[in-house]
């Protein structure tokens, strides 16, 4: 990412009830992973409904460094050929601007029985480290060295294994269940991750060729095979951005409605969001909120791993819960230090206090706008909530940070018609 581009900022003047329907992009989160599985075929794949997110671009970066050929077609199509790889290694630069670029280790140990990725180091939310990553391949026969700030795997073929997960992980979960449809044997991986977005991997992964049954379950079965074909994939909707723009409509006291999405990926979300007085009505592939001009309810969170409510979806509700009527307490429990959008929300009046892993907030009827910084992808999201009910205009810096995972943020929201631009430096 050029200098120019990383110190551009957001500008908002708030105070408009978005009105209108927009449509949802695909699942950073499904579309990272699935990238990664390309590794393992043996022919060309394509992958559509992909979303235009600079993390979808640090992957082809870190693909195409691999020699795996990539072509982008005007829709976002990707044809992805694996067959051209001639390095297996992962370097320090691109894996520090993205985590998931870990989720590279499985596929290139499974396939080419090699690996080099880069150990992603702190972040922002956390210390956020990759062990049982590395654990589960061990037990699947894998030699792993960590050295240099490296992570050197090798395997002559890896095999199957009874891998139980010490604590729930979205891409540990994925990284060894890549891993193992190329093992000999079968694998089982028990306290396995159920987000959507883990089973969308399994779908694509079968859809090349492999046996995995009960994704979405905590138990993922993986009957090994000696090759992975190619194969056309359609990628999820993103429930995280969904239900990002759902909540700007319901705190801007207006109505929106999201389409080609998945009501089934957010059921504790929209939970919450009746519980916060937010009117919410769903189709097979719709969902509309409509506030009628009301303040919303102040609610009570704690997150978990899926089915329960999402971390990515903690921030935007603290945004909420700071304009709402009452007290509120929202409580994070994936992330150790994942509340660094409560200062900057304090700048724009929000009386939110931190106890421990625990927002507790007073409502307030308006905030003001202020100069805020954000820090990382989500937190991002809940200051561009706050600036859109704020008086007066709020100035987000860094928001490199939201282009991580919004498709065209301002023209999804212009066309909601809020009153947002982009500044260059
Ligand atoms: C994924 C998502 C991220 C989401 C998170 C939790 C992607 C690309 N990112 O991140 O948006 O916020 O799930 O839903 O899908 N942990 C360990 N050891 C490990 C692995 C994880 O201790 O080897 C801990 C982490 O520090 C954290 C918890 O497990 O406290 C959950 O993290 P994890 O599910 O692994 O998050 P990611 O997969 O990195």
């Amino acid at each position: 990412m050029g200098n120019n581009e990383s110190m551009s900022k957001l500008i908002i003047s708030g105070g408009l009830p978005l009105q209108g329907e927009l449509r949802a992009s695909g699942a950073k989160n499904a579309v990272l992973p699935i990238l990664a599985a390309t590794l393992l075929a043996d022919a060309p794949m394509t992958i559509g409904n992909v979303p235009h997110l600079q993390d979808v671009t640090t992957t082809m970066e870190l693909l195409g460094q691999m020699g795996v050929e990539l072509v982008v077609d005007e829709r976002m199509n990707i044809q992805v050929d694996p067959r051209t790889i001639h390095t297996f290694h992962a370097p320090y630069e691109l894996v520090r601007t993205m985590r998931a670029s870990i989720l590279v280790l499985g596929p290139l140990l499974a396939r080419f029985g090699q690996a080099e990725v880069s150990l992603p180091g702190g972040c922002a939310i956390g210390s956020r480290p990759v062990n049982l990553h590395i654990k589960g391949l061990e037990a699947m026969g894998a030699t792993i060295k960590v050295e240099n700030g490296y992570i050197r795997a090798r395997a002559e073929r890896l095999k199957g294994a009874h891998i139980a997960l010490d604590l729930v992980t979205v891409t540990g979960t994925e990284n060894l269940l890549m891993a193992a449809t190329l093992a000999r044997g079968t694998t089982i991986i028990e306290n396995a991750a159920r987000e959507p977005e883990v089973v969308d991997l399994a779908d694509c992964l079968n859809a090349m060729g492999a046996r995995i049954s009960g994704a979405g379950t905590d138990t993922l079965v993986i009957e090994g095979i000696d090759r992975l074909g190619g194969a056309n994939y359609q990628v999820l909707p993103d429930r995280i951005e969904t239900a990002t723009y759902l909540l700007a409509g319901a705190i801007t006291g207006g109505r929106v409605k999201v389409k080609g999405t998945r009501p089934d990926t957010l059921e504790a979300v929209l939970l919450k969001m009746e519980e916060a007085g937010i009117r919410v009505n769903t189709g097979p592939d719709w969902i509309e909120v409509d506030m009628a001009g009301n303040r919303p309810k102040a609610v009570r969170i704690r997150t978990a791993p899926y089915p329960a409510f999402p971390t990515d979806m903690q921030a935007q509700f603290v945004a909420l819960n700071a304009v709402a009527e009452g007290v509120g307490m929202i409580t994070e429990t994936v992330f150790e230090n994942r509340f660094m959008h409560v200062q900057e929300l304090h700048r724009m009046g929000a009386q939110i206090e931190l106890e421990g892993n625990t927002a507790i907030s007073i409502g307030i009827p308006r905030l003001t706008g202020a100069p805020v910084m954000a820090t990382d992808l989500r937190a991002s999201a809940s200051l561009i909530l706050a600036a859109l009910v704020a008086d007066g205009d709020t100035v987000v810096d860094r928001i490199y940070h939201i282009d991580r995972g919004y498709d065209c943020i301002e023209e999804k929201l212009a066309q909601l018609g809020a009153r947002i631009r982009r500044t260059p430096g």
